[in-house]
């Protein structure tokens, strides 16, 4: 796409597209949710369709990505605040069928809620559609550089780069938290369907790596190369070194 604001509202057409065809067969869309900078356009969007043209959430099951780790669901940097701010505030979704991983377990029962993360999951019948950004480190999800093709939700811990590029919403490195929950890259590729959103120059290089590199865990990104329907969704500018 010429600009992010155009693709921003072809992707949330996508999203809407599928939510109505669900509906129509009386089953709930199941869908993966990001946060970052890059989907808060699409998310305007789908509170535009909302609000102007009827298009109802109501059926709609939703798991974010990740949460930092640890992270209180008011704070200004939680994921939970974020998600409430951009979208589920202004939306007719019903609040239980809402996942985001909680930043507040204890941490030695992470295990176990990451396991049960997965569960629900499952139990809602898979995820219909996921909404991936990237990082600069080649994340999706929080799935840092190291991360394999079967890793599953689970604690990790931010690269130094991903650190750096959150600082500015804490007010200084030194405040971002130094571990995260996050989906696995096996449980992002068992997704029906994924779209992957970036936008601008920095984002260029790791693009270009995500799609013409050899998969590898030092990119985790690179694991999408192996599922059949992903769709890769650009601004010029994110596009600029694809060969
Ligand atoms: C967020 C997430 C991350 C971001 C990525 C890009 O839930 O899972 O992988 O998508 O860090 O962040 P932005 O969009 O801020 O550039």
């Amino acid at each position: 796409y010429s600009d992010s604001e155009q693709a921003s509202i072809a992707a949330a057409g996508e999203i809407a597209a599928l939510i109505r065809q669900r509906a129509r067969e009386g089953r709930p869309a199941v869908l993966g949710l990001a946060t970052g900078s890059t989907p808060t356009r699409l998310y305007e969007e789908l509170v535009r369709l909302h609000q102007e043209e009827g298009l109802s959430f109501q059926n709609v099951v939703t798991f974010n990505l990740d949460e930092y780790f640890p992270m209180a669901p008011d704070s200004l940097q939680s994921y939970v605040r974020f998600m409430r701010e951009y979208l589920f505030d202004h939306i007719d979704i019903r609040p239980e069928n809402v996942h985001i991983p909680d930043g507040t377990v204890p941490a030695d029962q992470v295990a176990e809620f990451c396991r049960r993360y997965e569960e629900q999951i499952r139990e809602a019948g898979g995820i219909d559609l996921q909404l991936l950004g990237i990082g600069r480190t080649g994340h999706i999800g929080f799935n840092e550089p190291g991360s394999g093709a079967a890793s599953r939700t689970r604690l990790i811990t931010l690269d130094h780069i991903t650190r750096t590029d959150a600082a500015s919403d804490f007010y200084g490195e030194e405040n971002v938290p130094r571990r995260a929950i996050t989906m696995g890259v096996g449980t992002i590729l068992e997704a029906r369907r994924i779209m992957l959103l970036a936008w601008g120059e920095g984002k260029a290089a790791v693009v270009k790596r995500m799609v013409e590199g050899d998969m590898t865990d030092s990119v985790p990104a690179t694991y999408l190369q192996k599922h059949a329907s992903v769709h890769v969704i650009l601004d010029e500018a994110a596009a600029a070194e694809l060969t």
